[in-house]
């Protein structure tokens, strides 16, 4: 079969299978329970809610998760609706998903006005028509960003200031849109959003560009051009430790391990959380600690030094890092503590040798106990 309704819905990742065996077998607890097989779960969940806040640029505290999208889309409603009890006009249009529309239709039987806007023959919406709907009498306006038949997206930022100055509240549907166009609460003026997982094919590609380049969105995945290292383009170096392969006829290049080990560590904020760093990097069983070292001085950074040596110490058996090596990068560590990570400085412990503050988990490697 060849199945081309992702509208409708869409595979499970392999990925998100795999996270999400542990709590469909052994780990299913309650994490409300007052007892640890369900109340360790909390942590999970927290977790995941945090995930989600910042795929969107939200604060954890402002995720609520609901059974599927068509409960979030009423909540919603339903939540605008009790916030103003004395208004009592919706204003939608006539091509939103069912969930919507129908609720709007129980709704006028419970004594609720609602107002359709209608599109034009490009699946376009007015946004005149729009500003005349709204009267005093208008609760919320309800709209989708991106529509599940036609694939029309609707101007989000323009309605959510027109719903702002009129003091109206504004719900979107942005099922279809999470994953697929970039969602940055702070930029809309919405109140409620309502999203899903069951659409999202998402991914993130940071790279390498001789020259700065604005983010790209290519179907569902975003490219990001970051520069070289200042110190590299100063002294010439930006290939160093570039390897050539082919793939599908294409000449693709990418940085070789022992270059990549260094530079995920020297910019963090730029490669993903410390788990994801750790566990990356614990797959590779050997690194060329010669070139490590040369990578290092062209970056001619101390801190960037001192967190590679202390990977390389955590790892030493593992890796055969023997004193001499370790040496050398304890020679290139700062003079005064600094954090592991600098733009998301967080408690953690001094480590004297390395002269670094480290995160706990990172520390311990205890991420393990958070699945
Ligand atoms: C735009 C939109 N909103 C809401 C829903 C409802 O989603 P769920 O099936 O999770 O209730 C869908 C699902 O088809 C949708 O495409």
């Amino acid at each position: 079969m060849i199945y081309l309704d992702y509208n409708a819905t869409t595979p499970v990742l392999p990925e998100v299978f795999e996270a999400m065996i542990p709590y469909l077998t052994s780990e299913w607890g309650n994490p409300s329970s007052t007892y640890k097989f369900g109340s360790k779960l909390k942590t999970v969940i927290e977790t995941a809610r945090a995930q989600v806040a910042e795929l969107i640029g939200a604060r954890s505290m402002e995720i609520i998760f609901t059974s599927c999208a068509t409960e979030s889309n009423n909540t919603a409603i339903n939540a605008a609706l009790k916030a103003n009890p004395r208004k009592r006009h919706i204003v939608t249009s006539a091509v939103e998903h069912s969930s919507v529309l129908n609720y709007c239709k129980a709704l006028e039987k419970e004594d609720y006005r609602v107002t359709y806007l209608p599109v034009d023959s490009e699946g376009l919406l007015n946004l005149a028509d729009l500003e005349n709907a709204i009267t005093e009498e208008t609760a919320v306006v309800s709209l989708i960003w991106a529509n599940n038949e036609t694939g029309v997206l609707f101007p989000v930022k323009e309605i959510g200031e027109i719903c702002r100055s009129h003091g109206v509240l504004f719900h979107c549907d942005a099922v279809q849109a999470v994953g697929k166009v970039e969602i940055e609460v702070q930029n809309v003026q919405v109140d409620y959003l309502s999203l899903t997982g069951h659409y999202s094919v998402y991914e993130h590609f940071t790279y390498l560009a001789a020259s700065p380049s604005h983010p790209v969105t290519f179907r569902s995945h975003q490219f990001k051009g970051v520069g070289f290292p200042k110190s590299l383009s100063l002294k010439d170096r930006e290939t160093f430790d570039v390897v050539k392969t082919d793939r599908a006829g294409l000449e693709v290049r990418v940085t070789g391990l022992e270059r990549t080990l260094v530079d995920v560590l020297n910019r963090p904020d730029l490669t993903g959380s410390w788990e994801e760093i750790w566990r990356s990097l614990e797959s590779v069983e050997f690194f060329d600690l010669e070139k490590v070292t040369a990578y290092v001085d062209l970056l001619g950074n101390a801190t960037t030094a001192a967190k590679v040596g202390f990977f390389l110490e955590q790892h030493r058996d593992s890796l055969m890092v023997d004193e001499a090596h370790l040496k050398t990068f304890r020679d290139r560590r700062p003079r005064r503590p600094h954090y592991l990570e600098r733009s998301r400085r967080k408690a953690g412990r001094f480590v004297a040798a390395w002269n670094l503050v480290v995160p706990e988990e990172v520390y311990g490697r205890s991420w393990e106990e958070l699945r």
